[in-house]
């Protein structure tokens, strides 16, 4: 039951339970029942993840890519998951270039966008499988890759496409 409740609910001290409890869904947040409001209603997403700045609004981004956060919110050297059209993805920042990748590892699910990003690899913060965020291959066991996907940055905005 650990395991599952990990998988589904993150890490305690993880992105999804911080998210949650910020949004007083049942994460890190008053407990389930509790008559005290969520600490935080309407929270912009953006400073929810502890990114510094929102993603841009006045960015058109070419045909097929969303707009997912403001260049100068992700440090060089950091990832971050950011759930685009319901769909969890993992952006980083490799000394200015953006990449974006699967936010679910080949493995057992974790959020590679929870992981650790040095240089070009993100280890999976649950069991440290190994992934480029070039081209998603795993460097932990071949023939194993994560999905990719085009990122362009258009002004301040990062871009990507699902
Ligand atoms: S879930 Fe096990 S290494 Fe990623």
């Amino acid at each position: 039951m650990g395991l599952f409740k990990t998988i589904v609910l993150g890490r305690p001290n993880g992105l999804r339970r911080t998210l949650a409890g910020k949004l007083g869904l049942g994460g890190a947040g008053p407990a389930a029942g509790s008559s005290e409001p969520p600490a935080v209603m309407h929270e912009p997403a953006e400073r929810a993840l502890g990114l510094r700045k929102e993603a841009p609004k006045d960015v058109t981004p070419p045909d097929g890519f969303e707009v997912v956060l403001h260049k100068d919110s992700l440090d060089p050297g950091k990832i971050i998951e950011i759930i685009i059209g319901g769909t969890a993805i993992a952006v980083a920042n490799v000394d200015g270039a953006y990449y974006a990748i699967s936010n679910t590892c080949a493995h057992a699910a974790g959020p590679l966008g929870e992981g650790s990003l040095e240089g070009t690899i993100v280890t999976c913060p649950y069991h440290g499988w190994q992934y480029d965020v070039r081209d998603g291959a795993c460097k932990t066991h071949a023939n194993t890759k994560v999905s990719t996907y085009p990122v362009q940055v258009v002004g301040n905005a990062v871009c990507v496409r699902l």
